[in-house]
């Protein structure tokens, strides 16, 4: 973490000295980490055209393709872009704060699809949370280039990591505003309950209760911004701040937050005193839903059809809004405009969801919609023939 600083260092000076062309040589490069390559991304100008040289080390190389990384400093149109499919996240660019909610739907989406047994809860700490970071960059930033935002999804650890990096005013140089002219005390001060430089129109909570969520699920947390860093030591549960020699021109805003505490939301977000209340989230912006059940539709999820890891994430879905839906409601799986489904599909899904929770939870949770009598015939098979070979 320490060491992108040096690289910005000499970007800075090059800048500085008038270069419109500069070449990024990754060759030597043997481990890169989301956190420093969003800092550096972050802080490239958009008036120089940057050269790229992959890292010689075929994995690294195939982590900043997949991470987009690579797209990014090249700056290729967004078309080009791969649609990263796999369990975690790539690099996303947000320019503009109309942006922000496609962002976050994004990333919501994949952790919803790529770990199960997420509680809602938990979700909507990850979506308030992430959703104040960024919305900051376009509140307080003035960013030159947007926000760079990119989470990593852990699934055995069940964590998530988020960085977020803009190159606007920093924090230090926000909090004047109030009065507060040391960098570290800015830093210190922009995590406190109520503290904000807009008063009137903000309050003063999203990095407080970010903070609090990380700190709370026994995350990370981290800040670089202006000639200060912010860092909560998890070891013995403190938070220092100190000023740097080399500034970040920008925010930049790293942390983690575990997935497993259901009272989560409950005990992060307080403010004055009272559990902070979250009435409309993802869940229900995004799936079709009555009062107890939310309807997946097939079609609309063709790309998990057809391998099994696509079916993989189906049924991570399925177990998630389940889990979300009422206790006496669940999912409506709905098969219209849909022929046919392969036995591996029929099997990832149906069949595993039977042997890990169930027939009898099936039956009650999840319920099939539209379906032919081809596609109730294999889902049934298929269910049968996983329970045989597990009885
Ligand atoms: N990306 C950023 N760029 C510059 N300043 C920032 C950035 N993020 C936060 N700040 C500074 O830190 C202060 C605290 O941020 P925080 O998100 O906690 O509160 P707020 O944005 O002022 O209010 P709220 O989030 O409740 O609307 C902000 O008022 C602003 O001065
Ligand atoms: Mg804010």
């Amino acid at each position: 973490m320490k060491s992108y600083k040096f690289l910005l260092a000499g970007l800075h000076g090059l800048e500085r000295s008038g270069k419109k062309d500069i070449i990024l040589d990754f060759s030597n490069t043997k481990k890169a980490m989301p956190s420093a390559m969003i800092g550096l991304i972050s802080q490239l100008s958009p008036e120089i055209s940057y050269l790229f040289v992959a890292p010689e080390d075929k994995k690294l190389a195939s982590i900043f393709k997949k991470n987009c990384w690579e797209f990014h400093i090249l700056r290729q149109p967004f078309d080009d872009i791969p649609k990263s499919v796999s369990g975690s996240t790539s690099l996303i660019h947000v320019m503009s704060s109309k942006q922000v909610h496609l962002a976050v739907d994004q990333v919501l989406r994949t952790i919803l699809t790529a770990v199960p047994g997420v509680g809602r809860p938990q979700l909507q700490a990850l979506e308030w949370s992430l959703n104040e970071v960024v919305d900051n960059v376009f509140n307080h930033g003035g960013s030159r280039n947007g926000a760079y935002l990119e989470a990593t999804i852990f699934k055995k650890k069940r964590v998530v990591e988020f960085v977020v990096g803009d190159s606007g005013k920093g924090i230090p140089e926000s909090m004047k505003r109030i009065g507060i002219h040391n960098a570290p005390e800015a830093l210190s001060q922009s995590i406190k309950e109520g503290v904000t430089s807009n008063k009137g129109y903000n309050k003063g909570n999203g990095l407080f209760g970010t903070s609090q969520i990380a700190m709370k699920s026994k995350g990370h947390f981290l800040m670089d911004s202006g000639y200060a860093r912010l860092f909560y030591n998890r070891m013995n549960n403190s938070v220092s701040s100190s000023s740097e020699k080399i500034p970040f021109s920008g925010t930049l805003v790293h942390w983690s937050v575990g997935l497993d505490d259901p009272d989560l939301l409950k005990n992060a977000l307080v403010f004055e005193g009272k559990s902070h209340e979250i009435y409309f989230d993802f869940i229900d912006k995004t799936f079709d839903h009555d009062e107890d059940h939310y309807t997946i539709f097939v079609r609309d999820r063709i790309g998990d059809i057809s391998t099994r890891a696509g079916g993989e994430r189906f049924r991570n879905l399925v177990e998630n809004l389940a889990a979300a839906a009422d206790d006496g409601g669940g999912v409506i799986i709905s098969f219209a405009d849909i022929s046919v489904i392969s036995s591996s599909f029929a099997d990832e899904v149906f069949a595993k969801l039977a042997e890990k929770r169930g027939e009898e939870w099936l039956r009650r949770r999840v319920l099939v919609q539209r379906a032919n009598d081809v596609i109730q015939g294999i889902i049934s098979r298929e269910i049968a023939s996983r329970l045989r070979q597990t009885n």
